[in-house]
């Protein structure tokens, strides 16, 4: 990997910063100054050191996105704006994806990554990973419906749903909806099967991972530490 790139990526400097660093001396590799940038050094053996500190390299990339209404769940679209383009230029060139879709007019908690590994292990439907949604319907939801959604809900073209949990707010206009699985616009599926619509929806928490209160729609952050051991705890990929 060229070393200005290693740079970039990593969030470091532009490849013009760290071109003029580089220029003043301030770029080594294994302890020796190196000026020419478009060298090609192995980031995971070879010590970078930028401005005097040590350059961490790592492989994947793990993000929470706080996904705002209007965006496509994808890497690119012909027409519309997608949820990369809410990450910065430096991330941008990490190639990540989202773990999962959310439809264009869903919010919340949105998990993008390069790790395509840990990705399809938990979007593999063996794993059952839960998916947490808070939603607001055009009516009252049925009485009946927290058994029903227990039992399995039968969508309209037949499919059966798995075992799922609704709690309702006490007005019954909305709750929290938690799946293990995660069928095309399945809880607008579900809810419209109960002759209801859904007006509003968010996801807050997937694989037991909370949507950050503190994130605004449209922000990100890196997951913790913490939370990508527990991603792969529940994806059973311990590494
Ligand atoms: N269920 C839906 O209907 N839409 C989503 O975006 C997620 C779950």
């Amino acid at each position: 990997m060229r070393i200005d790139k290693l740079l970039s990526e990593m969030g470091i400097a532009t490849r013009r910063e760290s071109a003029a660093t580089a220029r003043a001396g301030g770029v080594t590799v294994n302890g020796d100054v190196v000026k020419d940038l478009s060298r090609h050094i192995n980031p995971e053996v070879d010590t970078v050191c930028y401005r005097g500190r040590a350059v961490e390299y790592n492989r994947f990339v793990y993000i929470m996105l706080n996904k705002p209404e209007g965006y496509v769940s994808a890497t690119e679209d012909s027409r519309l704006p997608v949820v990369t383009e809410l990450l910065p230029e430096e991330l941008r060139h990490r190639e990540l994806f989202p773990v999962g879709r959310l439809d264009r007019d869903t919010v919340g908690l949105m998990i993008l990554t390069n790790d395509g590994q840990l990705a399809h292990t938990l979007l593999s439907p063996r794993r059952h990973v839960t998916k947490l949604y808070r939603f607001r319907a055009s009516e009252p939801v049925c009485e009946g419906a927290e058994e029903k959604f227990r039992d399995g809900i039968t969508l309209a073209d037949g499919y059966e749903c798995k075992s799922a949990v609704i709690s309702l707010d006490p007005d019954r206009m909305g709750g929290l909806i938690e799946l293990t699985e995660g069928k095309y616009h399945q809880i607008k599926r579900m809810i419209a099967s109960l002759d209801n619509r859904v007006v509003y929806l968010e996801r807050v928490q997937f694989a037991g991972i909370s949507l950050d209160g503190s994130l605004e729609r449209g922000e990100w952050r890196h997951l913790s530490a913490g939370e990508v051991s527990s991603l792969r705890e529940k994806a059973g990929a311990i590494q």
